[in-house]
């Protein structure tokens, strides 16, 4: 049997991350906007509502290591432009729908959605909850170097009540080298702020693998992170595609851990949180018992979406604002990224579908068995019709012989051990993958 180390060097190698499957670089078929509205109407059940996912994308500044679809400016008159555009946005898919969608729930991601305005914030969330289920949940993405007290107000009076902090890390050499510095007073102020206010599912966003990050400089950062308890934490693996990711140029090279020390930074930091009362959901997440993902892990009922793992989900999930993606659960669409494209397109009434994909029996299949291994770590294979079966069985069983999951009959089921390695197991199955392995530029699965 192989080391840990020898399997990670086998094993790691660029691949998706399948919050979506097919990944987005490998759609193909755009439905047209009839099309796209006839799946939405098909899929939408007044009971369940819709999921809304708003887009945000500005940021006052920019990190260097930052992969998300944002644009930097300090100029904030763009804000009452961009919510003019979503709100019509809105208003075109209550048109073409012929109802207003009831909402199960509402996440603001980003860029920074707290670059808005409290005022402006409070408008759109009022504008887009006019038809709140009861089980109605809101979230958002804060950058705690923007979030102001009447931010937080305009949150609890409107129902958010989960909120997710970007920290990264809290050494002030890595906050150097990544062009991001808050401090743990002020973060910790914020937090109190957030819990006075009754707001109490909070998550910190973490990454390992940054620059000028050690064992040193991960266990300070863990230990910070454990005093101000968070009931969830997402620890990230830098993602670095300096050829594709302009912005991540500024970072040196020679900064950056080594793959052993990277996976050694990982290591450290689930001991260090799982010795604290912190449990591993999924990729990436750990979570206290009593917060909502523990909860859905314990109850069996983790779903994953395009923004990371969630405990309810709706079969449609809608986004509005630049970049945003959608799912009708037959098919994807992906909004217009530039932001002068994307309000020409509002603005001459319609729906700016950029692309998509409309989903193949075979796609539906593989996407069930990657969701399952993501969120349970163990599979059914009841079809051997599944797309290079013969291959996927040859590539399982050395997975097997390596320790990685066991096979039975025809259960698959990932290892301890295995867990770090469900982007493999997962790509496997992805024959879109198979078909077009050398186009795209993936981050490493480990
Ligand atoms: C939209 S940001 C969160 C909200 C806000 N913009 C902020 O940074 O505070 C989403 C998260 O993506 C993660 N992220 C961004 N770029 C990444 C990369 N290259 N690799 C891994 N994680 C990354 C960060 O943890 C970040 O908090
Ligand atoms: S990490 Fe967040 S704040 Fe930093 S540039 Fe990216 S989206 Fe903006």
């Amino acid at each position: 049997m192989n080391t840990i180390n020898e399997l990670i060097e086998k094993y790691n190698r660029p691949g998706p991350r399948y919050t979506s499957y097919p990944p987005v670089p490998y759609w193909q078929g755009t439905p047209d906007e009839v099309t796209w509205i006839n799946h939405l109407n098909t899929s939408y059940d007044p009971e369940k509502g819709i999921d809304l996912y708003v887009h945000v994308p500005f940021c006052e500044s920019l990190c260097y290591y930052c992969g998300c679809s944002r644009i930097i400016t300090k100029d904030h008159s763009v804000e009452k432009r961009y919510l003019a555009m979503v709100i019509k946005e809105w208003a075109l898919y209550e048109e073409r729908l012929g109802f207003t969608p009831n909402i199960n729930s509402l996440h603001f991601g980003g860029g920074t959605p707290t670059f808005l305005s409290a005022a402006h914030l409070d408008l759109l969330i009022k504008t887009l909850t006019k038809n709140k289920l009861p089980q109605f949940i809101g979230s958002i993405e804060i950058d705690p170097r923007t979030c102001q007290t009447d931010h937080l107000d305009v949150l609890a009076k409107n129902g958010i009540t989960r909120v997710s902090l970007g920290i990264q890390d809290f050494d002030p050499i890595v906050q150097e080298a990544i062009h991001r510095h808050q401090s743990p007073e002020m973060v910790k102020l914020l937090v109190e702020k957030i819990r006075e206010r009754g707001i109490n599912s909070i998550n910190f966003d973490l990454i390992y693998g940054l620059p000028k990050q050690s064992l040193n400089s991960i266990s300070g950062t863990i230990e910070t992170v454990i005093k101000l308890n968070p009931e969830l934490i997402a620890f990230y693996s830098y993602a670095h595609l300096p050829e594709k990711i302009k912005n991540q140029r500024l970072i040196n090279d020679s900064d950056l851990p080594s793959p052993k020390l990277k996976r050694e930074l990982y290591e450290l930091g689930k001991k260090l949180l799982q010795e604290n009362g912190y449990h591993d959901v999924g990729m990436d997440h750990f979570a206290k018992p009593g917060s909502y993902l523990y909860q859905a892990k314990k109850e069996d009922n983790l779903h994953r979406n395009f923004m990371g793992y969630v405990d309810k989900k709706s079969p449609i999930l809608l986004g509005l604002g630049p970049t945003s993606i959608s799912d009708s659960s037959l098919s994807f669409i992906q909004n217009i990224k530039d932001v002068k494209s994307y309000e020409d397109k509002v603005n001459a009434n319609q729906l700016p579908i950029q692309k998509g994909h409309v989903h193949s029996k075979n796609d539906l299949m593989v996407q069930d068995i990657i969701l399952e291994l993501m969120c349970r770590n163990e599979t059914t294979l009841n079809d051997t019709s599944l797309p290079y079966w013969d291959d996927v069985f040859k590539e399982l069983k050395d997975f097997e012989a390596d320790g990685i999951l066991e096979l039975e009959h025809n259960k698959l089921k990932l290892s301890e051990l295995g867990k770090v390695f469900v982007r493999n197991v997962a790509m496997s199955f992805d024959f879109h993958l198979r078909e077009q392995r050398t186009a795209v530029k993936f981050s490493q699965t480990i």
